[in-house]
């Protein structure tokens, strides 16, 4: 087998000899059903020849190592369950069971999840809004500092870097903040596995200073989804622990469909990285430039990529003082244009782009912009509607809210007796289960914490704009959450 070729043609020309399968999978490559049989033939598992992700020693061993070298890591690791497997991995390793995480607060579940299962006390670090929008910033070293100094038995710190929205973080900064304490941080950089990897675009984290790193490559690079990878840096982190994790979090029979997808990806970016991210930024830019008539919808400034604070990939369309909603946004686009955006949130909704769109991406989102912009503005917008969210509520709700406070640990909550109760009842109780607004999912309620009446009245806003809400039931009208 040459080392040369990718994963995939491996197993394209190995789908193609007569070695019959007494092994599994089960479709013994033959294609009974819908699947197309392109992808049965390459569908294998553990055979002679193809290494073990578990124990690799060949080729996935030598891709790993070429991963690492492009993102300039220590060591790399192939994840075939997303970055959650490797969020889950990374804080389970860091610490010891009981430990104690400073993490942000609009960290992915798959955190709180790994604090579940290992026990851990957990502090939060809140953002501040970006200056001008809805949405929030991502955490800075004086405010992870100034954690720290208030608890000293911390013993791993993990942020967001980019956010959902893009927001990137000062991971230097952060770095040598963490390491002063001599502990870990670990950045989840689910959104940003293309940083790093062109001119033009913000540094990853694999270079500042970041003892671990995880990103999805299936979000921002072109790759089938659940790809992922983990990458490790300097000794504060055992290695024999992160490579226990993974066995206990990552399937035993790892796809080799989807390892090929991240195969494929790192492939793409070495051979035509260069010319592709340079053209995606580049159309990127004129797009930002074009839509910076818009009266009513508003962007992050062009400004914020340069200087490394926002990522490129992500368009975050500002509903402004137009008096729609976010929700109304993604709707019209979806409805009327055939754009399927991302997410909607209260005042913003957001695309994405990455270095796979062609120039149908840019032109059809300009135009339905610019359209929808002008309808409203000949609208004489300005003025609420149904639709628009009550900026006074969610001003007013905001600062109280983003701190509940905590009876019991997410371990010990989550495992306790739970009852449900009418939401209006449930004030001053503590949760027994997560409440999260969707996307992107930041709890509003974490199992444990007391819901306050703050909290509530929130909740209840939220269900009026019909924003998602996991972790409330509705029956005959009335709503009810999980308490203890
Ligand atoms: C910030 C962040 N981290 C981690 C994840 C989990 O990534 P994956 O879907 O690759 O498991 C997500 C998923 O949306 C996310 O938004």
């Amino acid at each position: 087998m040459t080392e040369k070729r990718s994963l995939f043609q491996q197993l394209h020309s190995y789908g193609e000899t007569d070695y019959y399968p007494y092994h599994m999978p089960g479709h013994k490559r033959r294609q009974l059903g819908e699947i197309p049989e392109q992808l049965l033939k390459a569908d294998i598992t553990e055979i002679d020849g193809f290494d073990n992700l578990h124990q690799p020693e060949g080729i996935l061993r030598r891709l790993q190592e070429s991963a690492n070298a492009l993102y300039g890591a220590a060591e790399t690791f192939y994840l075939i369950n997303g970055s959650t497997g490797g969020i889950l991995t990374a804080v389970s390793a860091a610490l010891p069971r009981g430990g104690h995480l400073l993490m942000a607060r609009d960290c992915h579940r798959s955190a709180y999840h790994a604090a579940y299962l290992r026990d851990l006390k957990v502090s939060y670090l809140y953002a501040e809004r970006v200056e001008g929008f809805d949405f929030n910033e991502a955490v800075t070293p004086g405010q992870v500092e100034q954690a720290l100094a208030k608890e000293p038995d911390i013993g791993a710190v993990l942020i967001v870097s980019p956010t959902y929205e893009g927001r990137i973080a000062d991971v230097e900064g952060i770095a040598r903040v963490v390491h002063r304490r001599g502990i870990p941080l670990l950045v989840d950089e689910a959104h940003g596995a293309h940083l790093g990897l062109a001119e033009g675009f913000a540094p990853g984290s694999c270079t500042r200073g970041a003892d671990i790193v995880v990103h999805s490559v299936h979000k921002t690079l072109p790759a089938l989804t659940q790809t992922a990878l983990l990458h490790l840096n300097g000794d504060l982190i055992d290695r024999e622990k992160i490579r226990r994790f993974l066995h206990i979090y990552q399937s035993s029979s790892p796809s080799y469909l989807l390892m090929a997808g991240i195969c494929d990806a790192m492939e793409i970016v070495e051979r035509r990285g260069r010319e592709r991210f340079a053209g995606f930024r580049q159309r990127y830019q004129r797009m930002t430039e074009c839509l910076r008539i818009c009266r009513q919808f508003c962007f992050v400034p062009w400004q914020d990529i340069e200087r490394g604070r926002q990522d490129i990939g992500k368009l975050v369309i500002h509903t402004g003082q137009s008096g729609v909603s976010g929700k109304w946004l993604y709707q019209t686009l979806l409805e009327r244009y055939r754009l399927q955006c991302e997410m909607a949130a209260g005042n913003y909704c957001l695309a994405m782009f990455t270095m796979a769109d062609e120039e149908e991406a840019y032109v059809r989102m300009e135009r339905a912009l610019l359209d929808l912009d002008g309808q409203l503005t000949r609208q004489g917008c300005g003025g609420p509607n149904e639709h628009a969210p009550d900026k006074h509520v969610e001003d007013k709700y905001a600062a109280d809210l983003l701190k509940p406070v905590a009876a019991y640990s997410v371990a010990q909550a989550w495992d306790m007796p739970w009852k449900m109760t009418r939401m209006s009842d449930a004030v001053g109780c503590p949760a027994a289960d997560f409440v999260n607004l969707y996307p992107p999912g930041i709890p509003l309620l974490v199992p444990g914490e007391v819901l306050t009446e703050s909290l509530y009245r929130r909740m209840t806003d939220a269900l009026i704009k019909e924003l998602t809400i996991q972790g409330i039931e509705e029956s005959d009208g009335e709503y009810f959450i999980k308490t203890l």
